[in-house]
């Protein structure tokens, strides 16, 4: 089992397999950024299983692939089927915009791949095109039916923003109810990449909205997901990621590797230790090594949960570097 510094058990790896994006969502990359990592420093597939190995060996169980958005990877399916062939029964999960997914959820599935979270901030084409830069409604929609009429599991994320879409939190909820998934409403996290004029709406305020419509039942935290779950009268479960509250990093368990080889201990700050060297040179020891030390310095919580503090500073880290 591997244990970060304050004793927490870390079984979640999360791995980001390219930065690029079709989309230029408010919140995370409004415009292309200055430079886009190098291709010759993307680490390949064969290089990042190596690392894969190395984390399940020392006991990860959950894999989710992100991005920026990582269908736009080339075979990323043969990714999955290198990783799902190593160890069968692992969580191995995938958050995407769903753009590309018409074409590539049967691929996907095929490949082992078990679940898919996917951002769906609005259901209005006008807003949902401000949010993500371009007109992104129909295929976003036709993904979601897809990938369930393949027969992945689904989850819904969506933002709230301020004057932007939060008079759809509860469209959202019923679309989620009426397809029988679970929408989770996440915290805007202010960024440095982000739109600085955006306004996130607070948990509490997300649930008021929910109430209005609805009575809900707190069922409390699913092991360590990020998520809070409650539950409507009729059954209906959604969640509340909500990364501002003082407990939320209670029981992190998961570290993020980035489609050039930085091992990332948490979301909020820069610190990253590179595992590039390591697994360019089949180093499976020195690659070890380098999980073993962002274990160990693994921070005890964000700084996003001090956003009454005026000193706080704004996070540097790129959401579409990181894969969120
Ligand atoms: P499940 O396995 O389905 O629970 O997925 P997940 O919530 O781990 O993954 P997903 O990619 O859907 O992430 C949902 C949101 O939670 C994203 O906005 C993430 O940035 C946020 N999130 C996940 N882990 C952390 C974390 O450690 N810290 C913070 N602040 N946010 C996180
Ligand atoms: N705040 C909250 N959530 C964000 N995401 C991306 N950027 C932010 C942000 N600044 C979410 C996306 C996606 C998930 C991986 O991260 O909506 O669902
Ligand atoms: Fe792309 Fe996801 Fe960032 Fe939107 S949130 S720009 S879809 S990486």
């Amino acid at each position: 089992m591997l244990i970060d510094g304050h004793g927490r058990a870390v079984n979640y790896l999360r791995i980001s397999v390219t930065e690029r994006c079709n989309f230029r969502c408010q919140y995370c990359m409004p415009e292309k950024p200055f430079s886009w990592v190098p291709k010759e420093n993307l680490l390949s597939f064969e290089e990042l299983f190596l690392f894969v190995k190395v984390a399940i060996d020392g006991g990860v169980t959950k894999i989710r692939i992100t991005g920026g958005e990582p269908l736009l990877r080339e075979d990323l399916d043969s990714f999955i089927k290198m990783i799902n062939d190593y160890k069968s029964g692992l969580d191995l999960a995938l958050t995407t915009n769903a753009y590309l997914l018409p074409q590539a959820a049967q691929k996907l599935k095929d490949a082992g791949l078990k679940r898919l979270n996917i951002s769906l901030d609005s259901l209005k084409e006008d807003v949902s095109a401000k949010i993500a830069g371009k007109n992104v409604l129909k295929e976003v929609l036709a993904g979601i039916d897809k990938a369930l009429e393949v027969g992945l599991k689904v989850k819904i994320n969506m933002v709230p923003l301020k004057g932007v879409n939060d008079d759809e939190i509860l469209d959202v909820l019923d679309y989620c109810k009426g397809k029988d998934i679970k929408v989770r409403f996440i915290e805007y996290m202010e960024n440095a990449h982000a739109d600085q004029a955006l306004k996130g709406m607070h948990g509490k305020e997300i649930l008021e909205k929910v109430k209005e419509r609805y009575t809900i039942k707190a069922l409390g935290r699913e092991g360590a997901s990020p998520s809070f779950n409650y539950v409507l009268d009729d059954g209906t479960e959604f969640g509340l990621i909500d990364p501002h509250k003082h407990d939320f990093c209670e029981n992190c368990n998961r570290i993020r590797l980035t489609a050039e080889g930085n091992l990332i201990p948490c979301l909020y700050f820069d610190e990253a230790l590179s595992i590039a060297e390591a697994v360019k040179k089949g180093d499976v020891e020195g690659a070890a090594q380098v999980l073993a030390e962002v274990l160990k310095d693994k921070p005890k919580e964000n700084r996003w949960s001090e956003d009454e503090f005026e000193d706080r500073e704004l996070s540097k880290r790129a959401f579409y570097e990181t894969g969120g």
